[in-house]
């Protein structure tokens, strides 16, 4: 189905999609999140789409920076995603390892997969090749199939992610085709839903990413954020324009006032004119900052209710465990192993 089509039938029929997406806990999310799917996230649930959000911790274990600090990543997670506008009444928040009966289905998924096929990821291959682990570690190799365990234990039919998870999802319709031809029709074979917003540069030019240094979080202060804008890369031509192609670093700072702003690029860049980066920069501040300060507020009020954060995470569980189970019923029924 083409973008377009799908977009159709979900505004048309929310209530026969379910999705799920989430994120590894590896810190607090980022402007790149926000426009790139956190907004889409919430748009879905708004629609009448039921929504699940995966903390994913289990894909984490492999990195001892992170894994150290897992509790603080997790809840930096939750707190980011209703700060944003998550309405945790009407959706899921939990965390993967609070599931047990989604992993049991990872058996049966990896009986489905060859190690070729495994070996063949190219976002897996990538991150292998960027991970700091002398050795490929056996959960780091076969994460495509937890990952399509992830998706399938509660029947996700609606996958938004980034380019990058792309082959993790195709993997993901290859498990959920193979085990219905095998054993009987109980999944779903689930379709991305790539983002619409084009890619926001970090403030060096390079993909926006928290290990960078290069990324404005949600949470910043309004202070960090004018520090780190101040700073950022632009280029020698005073007259300010959009286009991506010629001037990446302007045409992203200019991207990212009229993504805040809710605007056309080429108008925010003409409005700029000849002012150069200083007025550039100026403006991308005061439209992320004006943008923020809802979801900084409503964020920091969050945080002091720990045990209302504590609250979202448990009901989330309880309803992911109930739905795992179930699943896992039906699974163990569809290839008799019911004894
Ligand atoms: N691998 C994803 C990431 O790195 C996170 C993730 C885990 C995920 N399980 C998922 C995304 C299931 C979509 C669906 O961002």
């Amino acid at each position: 189905m083409t973008s377009a089509l799908l977009e159709q039938s979900v505004v048309e029929a929310p209530a026969t999609f379910r999705v799920l997406t989430g994120d590894r806990p590896t810190g607090r999310l980022h402007l790149g999140h926000y426009f790139g799917t956190l907004h889409n996230r919430i748009r879905l649930q708004r629609l009448g789409v039921e929504v699940f959000l995966i903390i994913a911790d289990y894909q984490v274990l492999t990195d001892r920076d992170i894994a150290e600090r897992l509790p603080e990543h997790v809840e930096d997670l939750v707190l980011d995603y209703l700060a944003v506008g998550f309405d945790p009444g009407r959706g899921t928040v939990f965390a993967h390892s609070a599931v047990p009966a989604l992993n049991q289905l990872l058996l049966p998924f990896l009986s489905l997969v060859s190690v070729a096929e495994l070996g063949r990821n190219p976002t897996v291959k990538d991150e292998i090749a960027h991970s700091r682990q002398a050795a490929v570690s056996g959960l780091m190799f076969t994460y495509p199939a937890h990952q399509a365990a992830d998706i399938l234990f509660c029947k996700a039919n609606l996958v938004p992610v980034g380019q990058d998870q792309l082959p993790h999802l195709e993997l993901t319709r290859t498990i959920a085709r193979r085990f219905n031809d095998r054993y009987g029709k109980v999944f779903p074979e689930p379709a991305p839903m790539l983002s619409a917003a084009p890619l926001l540069l970090g403030t060096d030019g390079a993909k926006m990413s928290k290990s960078r240094g290069n990324a404005i979080s949600l949470s910043a202060t309004a202070d960090e954020t004018a520090r780190l804008i101040r700073g950022a890369k632009t280029d020698a031509d005073r007259h300010i324009t959009y286009e991506p192609e010629r001037r990446p670093e302007v045409s992203s700072l200019v991207l990212l006032a009229s993504l805040c702003q809710d605007r056309d690029p080429h108008e925010v860049a003409a409005e700029i004119g000849g002012g150069g980066a200083a007025v550039l920069k100026r403006t991308v501040t005061s439209a992320v900052n004006d943008f923020l300060a809802p979801i900084r507020a409503r964020r920091a009020e969050l945080a002091r209710d720990r045990g209302y954060l504590r609250q979202v995470l448990r009901v989330g569980n309880a309803r992911a465990n109930e739905i795992a189970d179930t699943t896992l019923t039906e699974v163990r029924q569809a290839m008799r192993s019911v004894y």
